[in-house]
């Protein structure tokens, strides 16, 4: 298979390992994606849809979209932020919140230094990972400091001496902990996102990524939606759709036999806690069921 652009296949970069990998890859399977995998892995053939996978550094995604190798990428909001801040051009562009692997950039400092301030950061040297995002935020803090530059194992560099403090990606905060370190101040917060360049280009590619991107956008909005089906009088309607969590216009149908009584089923945007269900039972609903969403097209 070709690795030559082919302006009738899109082409999508994910990371090839690391925490975005396997939400990466589960997203577009529910998007109804299948790879062929290919024997060095990093570039899969898309089987039905014309869409190929690439798997990259996730650091190298903003940069293989802006050179056109690829139509879309999915990466932590941290990468291109730290592109963004490193290249002036906003050709890359974030076109979809994938509300997963949150974290956010922070600084740390040692656990027993006092840090009440970004002032008290002036003077400090910095390890980060990024540069672009800490010296953006550094200025807008108005702190003069230096910034030590790492690839990786930022959290060891106060203990190893080459940095006063970090400036660091944290999601459970355990990495910190085990560092003694603690954290001081949000630089960032972040998710994963789906980038691209901001214009779709002009062929079928431009029609590819809209589909996958209103398929990304159903997988991602039924996540935590639940359909919730119910029997009631319809004179108890009007209370029942009030108890209904986050839900959208119910469809309500009568019930064969059973006079008076209706059938009501409702998408509900956001979890159907127990209580949610008990609440609706004293109203007089029966027959209630909770059921997870797979696929929604508004
Ligand atoms: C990130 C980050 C921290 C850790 C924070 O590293 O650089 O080391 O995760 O997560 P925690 O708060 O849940 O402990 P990652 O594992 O992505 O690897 P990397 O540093 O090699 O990029
Ligand atoms: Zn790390």
């Amino acid at each position: 298979m070709s690795a030559v652009a082919d302006n009738a296949r899109l082409r999508i970069a994910v990371q090839k390992s690391g925490r975005l990998a396997e939400v990466s890859q589960d997203l577009l399977a529910r998007c109804g994606l299948r790879f062929r995998q290919s024997r060095d892995k990093l570039f899969c053939y898309g089987e039905g849809l014309a869409v190929d996978l690439l798997l990259v550094r996730d650091d190298d995604i903003p940069g293989l979209i802006t050179q056109g190798v690829c139509d879309l990428g999915i990466v932590g909001r941290n990468v291109l932020a730290e592109h963004a801040a490193n290249h002036a051009s906003q050709a890359v562009v974030e076109l979809l919140a994938l509300d997963a692997s949150r974290c956010r950039l922070a600084i740390a400092v040692p656990q027993e230094m006092p840090c009440e301030s970004p002032q008290c950061l002036a003077g400090k040297r910095i390890a980060s990972s990024y540069p672009g995002l800490l010296a953006a935020w550094l200025a807008e803090q108005g702190v003069v400091a230096s910034i030590v530059v790492l690839s990786g194992s930022v959290e060891i560099a106060p203990r190893l001496g080459s940095a006063d403090v970090i400036c660091d990606l944290v999601s459970s905060g355990a990495t910190l902990v085990a560092n003694h370190l603690r954290e001081a101040f949000t630089v960032l917060r972040s998710e994963a996102v789906v980038v691209g360049p901001a214009q779709a280009p002009p062929d079928e590619r431009g029609i590819l990524r809209d589909l996958l991107l209103r398929r990304i956008d159903g997988v991602v909005r039924v996540r935590e939606s639940r359909l919730v089906m119910l029997h009631a009088c319809r004179e108890q309607l009007a209370r029942i759709n009030a108890l209904l969590p986050n839900a959208q216009i119910p469809t309500v149908t009568e019930v064969a036999g059973d006079n008076g009584r209706v059938a009501l089923q409702a998408i509900c945007a956001g979890p159907v806690t127990w209580q949610h269900l008990e609440d609706l039972q004293r109203a007089g609903a029966s027959q209630l069921l909770v059921l997870p969403l797979e696929k929604l097209l508004a």
